[in-house]
């Protein structure tokens, strides 16, 4: 792969962004009256409107060049057909194969391997409904009324999310429950309004190794056995989901209550498997069927769909656009949909997790911003805290805004209030504020002109900040499978063109090494000396304050 600043669409589009930097976006409106149908596209039920950004037609040439440079159409082959993209784990990408809904086969070394996918859905299935109808019961005989699942990372946030997002679905008398963090008062404050006659615990892991849920899941067995007082309450209230089967027997978790997924899904990617299992206890098969369809509609889309109108190329490219031509530095994202809370923090970990890397994939530096930092609240909670800085502060920050036609609680005009507030933002953010605009309502306010000189520079919107809308029907599972797999979409688009691996993530690493060592200062008896002054400081100190 080579330099992408050295290719001509590059140079194209740092003269672009030249031209374009005195183009107020509500002068490309005025100018154009199409430009919402020009620059807007539907896919798997959900429409894209892109048409509130700093870009004309031959930006948007420019940009899909700039992805045909990077053989992008080759890459998304490469990756859908099983090739060991990620380079550093010598490992295919293919959770594109948990979802693949088609006859099709998928082969990983010469080996197909949907056979195995949907045996473990067809074991899902059959679990789920043991459970949902009460057939499997607790050791005591009692009915599951609650499922804790126990993982971190990509091991929890696609499951939270997804099963938040899914609310309307839920089985009445099942509730949800996510330990995730290692501090103990996570798994303490979880257990505490848990019944262990009833509760279900999924252990979800891929690697069985991660030392923040096998300590939780330790914990949560030792509660278990020391309320029912038998060890062999362990089978009926605990099943695992991981790559590692022999991990599994080891912590004492019976194996045939293991569901099995592979290698070749990344944990960020993990949620279609075995790992959804919360999700599909909570929503049901069916629904879990569903959200895999979605998210197949949106692969066949990304798979044929021409780069110009590929929806997530598009919001690649965009992505790109802003970042390495407008010096943007993150993506705000923004849901008008409360069952939508946990999709920015679902999205930090997907995008900053795989292209937060300086390294291209042949290991030398990057010259060039990579990947954004995502953050976001739901609307219009956001609108009251931070939405200020958007409109008015120093920084560029486009934003994904994201809202359903229709709501799942349809009460007086409340829906409406909510998306009047979307559109409104996107608006205001694309329209800005004049100065003469300000000046004509002062005056209209009947205010005196010393006043209207020191209110003005105020009251004025610079505007011309971008954003996309996602608007879809109502959030259901095949919606928000699409969703997500337009995400995850992008975000292999954007590690392409910045040539760095989508898929590893060192990064995390070097923290959960010098971790160990800092456990032993502080557990061990006396004054930590073997680290920097910062960490033996903070390790004694704690010290001194828990002698106290
Ligand atoms: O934080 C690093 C990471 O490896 C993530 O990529 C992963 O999703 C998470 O830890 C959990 O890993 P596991 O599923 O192996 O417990």
């Amino acid at each position: 792969m080579s330099d992408p600043t050295l290719s001509p669409a590059w140079q194209a589009l740092k003269a672009q962004r030249k031209a374009l930097a005195k183009t107020a976006m509500r002068d490309l409106f005025a100018e154009d009256k199409k430009r919402f149908e020009r620059f807007s596209m539907s896919a798997a039920g959900i429409l894209l409107d892109y048409s509130k950004n700093r870009i004309t037609p031959d930006t948007m040439k420019s940009l899909v060049k700039l992805a045909r440079t990077s053989q992008l159409q080759t890459a998304i082959e490469a990756m859908f057909s099983g090739v060991a993209i990620n380079l550093t784990e010598h490992r295919a990408v293919l959770h594109t194969a948990l979802r693949n809904r088609s006859e099709q086969p998928v082969f990983v070394e010469g080996k197909d391997v949907m056979p195995d996918v949907r045996q473990v859905l067809a074991r899902m299935k059959r679990f789920t409904q043991a459970v949902r109808s009460g057939k499997w019961r607790g050791h005591t005989g009692k009915r599951i009324t609650d499922i804790v699942n126990i993982g971190i990372g990509g091991s929890d946030l696609g499951p939270v999310m997804v099963t938040q997002a899914l609310t309307p679905y839920w089985q009445k008398g099942l509730t949800p429950h996510f330990v995730s963090n290692v501090d103990p008062t996570h798994i303490s404050e979880t257990l505490r309004r848990l019944d262990p006659e009833t509760t279900l615990f999924i252990v979800v892991s891929k690697s069985f190794g991660t030392p923040e849920t096998l300590l939780n899941a330790q914990l949560a067995r030792r509660w278990l056995v020391t309320a029912l007082k038998d060890e062999a309450a362990v089978a009926r209230h605990f099943v695992a989901v991981s790559t590692h089967t022999e991990k599994v027997r080891a912590f004492g978790i019976d194996t045939t209550h293991m569901f099995a997924f592979w290698d070749w899904v990344g944990g960020r990617y993990s949620v279609w498997s075995a790992v959804g299992l919360s999700v599909a206890l909570m929503v049901g098969m069916d629904n879990f069927a569903a959200l895999l369809d979605g998210a197949f509609a949106m692969d066949q889309h990304f798979r044929t769909a021409p780069l110009a109108q590929n929806m997530p190329v598009i919001m690649a490219l965009l992505g790109i656009w802003y970042n390495n031509f407008w010096d943007a530095q993150s993506q705000v994202v923004l849901p008008y949909d409360q069952y939508l809370a946990r999709f920015p923090a679902y999205l930090q970990q997907l995008d900053m997790e795989s292209n937060g890397k300086s390294v291209t994939r042949t290991g030398k530096p990057v010259h060039y911003a990579t990947g954004a930092i995502i953050w976001g609240e739901p609307g219009t909670n956001g609108q009251h805290a931070f939405y200020q800085l958007i409109h008015q502060g120093t920084r560029l920050i486009p934003a994904d805004f994201l809202a359903a036609a229709e709501s799942h609680n349809p009460i007086n005009q409340q829906h409406q209030v909510l998306l009047s507030n979307c559109f409104a933002q996107s608006k205001a953010l694309m329209l800005g504020k004049t100065r003469a605009e300000v000046r004509a309502e002062l005056t209209a306010a009947n205010l005196g002109s010393a006043e209207i000189r020191m209110l003005l520079p105020h009251k004025v919107f610079p505007g011309n900040r971008p954003s996309n809308t996602l608007l879809y029907r109502k959030l259901d599972p095949h919606t928000l499978g699409a969703l997500i797999a337009l995400y995850e979409h992008k975000v292999f688009v954007q590690g392409m063109i910045w040539d760095v691996n989508s898929f590893d993530q060192w990064g995390v690493e070097l923290g959960k090494q010098l971790a160990g060592a800092i456990e032993q200062g502080l557990v061990n008896p006396g004054k930590a000396s073997g680290h920097d002054s910062s960490t033996n400081g903070l390790i004694n100190t704690c010290k001194a304050l828990r002698a106290d």
